[in-house]
C-alpha cells in the first residue's frame, strides 16, 4: 500500500555545518542542483504520498517554504501538496516531528531525515509501508553498523529473528555507545509511524544529548508490541557533515554527469 502522507523534519539549524549555515537553512544547502529537503520531497512522492508536511524552524523556514513555491511547482512535484509546520524551539527531533501533529492528524504517515538522502535506485519507503500492514504497525528502517556508530545513531532492541527483511522490535535507544547497544542494528532515518507516536512524543521528556529524542517515542512503541524493523542492506547519504555532502555531491554528482565528471575526476587524483 501507499502511505499519503510524509512528515519531513528540516528544522536543524545545522551547527555541524557552519559557517555554511549562518544564514542559509541546512534543509536548502545544495547537493549537485538541488537543496537537500528537496531530495526527500522527491522520495516521498516516489512512494506515492500525496502531502509532503516539512517542518522548518521559525527563523529560516519561510526560505524553506519559498523554495517550493516561488516559481510555481517543482518539476515531478505537481501532485504532492508540500506544507511547512514551524517547530519554535530547536528541542529535538521527536519534538519536530510532533510539531506535525495536527496536519498529520489520525493518519499514519512516512517520516524521512531529509540529512539523509537515498542513493538512486534504492528506495525503501515501499518496503516499509509494505510491513505496516495498511499503516497500523509503525516500520523502522535499519541497517548493520560497526561499532564505531555506535554513540552516533540510535540502536534497536531486536525482539525475534529476521526474516524476509522484516523483524519484530522491543524498543531503541539514542546514541548508546558500545555499554549500552542493544544490537548493531541502527536507524537510517526513515519510518513508517502509526499515529499512535505523537500521544507518545506528548510526554516524551529530554534524553540524550537534553533534547526530545524520536528514538525514545520508538522505544515506547516497542514497550507496547507495536513495533517491526525492515533490515536494509544499502546506506544512505549523510549530508549533515561538510565531509559527508562533499562525497554524497561527488556520488550524485557522478551519476547526474557521468563520464564527463568521472574523467574530472580520474585527471583529479592522476588515474
Ligand atoms: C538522528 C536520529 C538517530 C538516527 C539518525 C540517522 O540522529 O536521532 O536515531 O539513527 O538520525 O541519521 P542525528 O543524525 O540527528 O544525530
Amino acid at each position: 500500500m501507499s502511505i499519503e502522507v510524509a512528515v519531513i523534519p528540516a528544522a536543524g539549524r545545522g551547527t555541524r555545518m557552519r559557517p555554511a549555515t549562518r544564514v542559509v537553512p541546512k534543509a536548502l544547502l545544495s547537493v549537485v542542483d538541488r537543496p537537500a529537503v528537496q531530495y526527500g520531497v522527491e522520495e516521498a512522492a516516489r512512494a506515492g504520498a500525496k502531502e509532503a508536511i516539512v517542518v522548518v524552524d521559525l527563523d529560516t523556514g519561510h526560505l524553506i517554504s519559498q523554495h517550493f513555491t516561488i516559481e510555481g511547482p517543482l518539476p515531478g512535484l505537481e501532485d504532492i501538496r508540500i506544507r511547512p509546520a514551524v517547530q519554535e524551539e530547536p528541542l529535538g527531533l521527536g519534538h519536530a516531528v510532533f510539531e506535525a501533529r495536527e496536519m498529520v492528524g489520525d493518519r499514519p504517515f512516512l517520516c524521512i531525515l531529509s540529512d539523509n538522502i537515498v542513493r538512486p535506485g534504492h528506495d525503501v519507503l515501499p518496503a516499509l509501508a509494505d510491513g505496516s500492514e495498511d499503516g497500523s504497525v509503525s516500520v523502522m528502517c535499519l541497517r548493520e553498523y560497526g561499532d564505531e556508530f555506535l554513540d552516533k545513531y540510535g540502536f534497536v532492541i531486536p525482539a525475534s529473528d529476521v526474516e524476509g527483511g522484516y523483524l519484530d522490535l522491543a524498543g531503541s535507544i539514542e546514541k548508546p555507545g558500545k555499554d549500552r547497544a542493544p544490537s548493531n542494528l541502527g536507524l537510517v532515518g526513515r519510518y513508517v509511524f502509526t499515529p499512535e507516536i505523537f500521544s507518545i512524543l506528548e510526554k516524551t521528556p529530554p534524553g540524550a544529548l537534553d533534547e526530545i529524542q524520536l528514538t525514545d517515542g520508538i522505544n515506547q512503541l516497542g514497550e507496547r508490541g507495536r513495533l517491526r524493523g525492515y533490515v536494509s542492506d544499502t546506506d544512505l547519504l549523510d549530508v549533515g557533515t561538510p565531509a559527508g555532502l562533499l562525497k554524497a555531491t561527488v556520488e550524485l554528482g557522478l551519476h547526474q554527469f557521468g563520464s564527463d565528471f568521472k574523467d574530472f575526476l580520474d585527471g583529479l587524483v592522476g588515474e
